[in-house]
């Protein structure tokens, strides 16, 4: 089977702490992986440096077959591995929802009838369509998570990495982020603590504990 994302023995150090020392996981294609881990594990730390937003000291990152070091090598593969982060303020840019949505696959150079055709699609996927003329800044924080995960399904990509999708949602909109990462029918990476996430999305878990994963 196809492994989309292979991290081998992966060390990361962070403000002179050891918080991965050698972590190693392999996302196959199809897989719902999630990884969980309690407060301050390394789970974050390790979606980031997935997608080479953290520097890893030693290990190797293979992401879409391709082995990946340094920013030149992970840059061409950001449009096909979407990472939503923990916090979705560090996600968004606006200023409206449907700018927002749009710069993903504007920045992948699609044109502009493109861009907004895809974003369109990815905020009707997410239910959010009526919210398009709305400035970020305005919106609550589960429709900021919402508009988030649009931004990176209108870019179409091939596997998701999720921080903490479902933390601090109510179960209504937790229902929902579930619903449509399960209709989306992609691979995904989610970092978890959040048991429902682990009972209804994911296909296989694994834990993050002193900075290495286990089954
Ligand atoms: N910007 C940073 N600079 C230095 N150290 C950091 C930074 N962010 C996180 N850390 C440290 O790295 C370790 C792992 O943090 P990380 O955010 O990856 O954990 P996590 O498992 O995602 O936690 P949580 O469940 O709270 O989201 C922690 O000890 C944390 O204090
Ligand atoms: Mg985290």
């Amino acid at each position: 089977m196809t492994i989309l994302l292979r991290m081998q023995a992966i060390a990361v150090t962070r403000s002179a702490r050891a918080v991965l020392h050698g972590a190693t996981l392999a996302l196959h294609d199809g897989e719902r992986l999630a990884v969980q881990g309690g407060i301050g594990a390394g789970k974050s730390t390790l979606l980031l440096t997935a997608l080479g937003l953290l520097e890893h000291q030693s290990g190797t990152v293979e992401l879409l077959g391709q082995v990946c070091k340094v920013e030149h090598d992970f840059a061409p593969l950001r449009g096909k591995v979407g990472l939503l982060f923990q916090d979705p303020e560090d996600q968004l840019i606006g200023p409206t929802v449907l700018e927002d949505v749009e710069f993903g696959p504007l920045n992948l150079g699609w044109d502009a009838r493109q861009a907004h055709h895809a974003a369109d699609d990815a905020l009707d996927q997410v239910g959010l369509l009526h919210l398009s003329e709305r400035p970020v800044h305005e919106l609550s924080g589960g429709e900021k998570r919402l508009v988030a995960l649009a931004g990176l399904l209108a870019m179409q990509p091939t596997v998701l990495l999720l921080d903490e999708p479902t933390v601090s949602l109510d179960i209504e909109t937790t229902d929902r982020i579930l619903q449509i990462l399960l209709a989306s029918k992609l691979s995904m990476l989610i970092a978890t603590h959040d048991p429902l996430c682990v009972d209804r999305l994911a296909t296989r878990s694994v834990r993050l504990e002193h900075g290495m994963i286990t089954d």
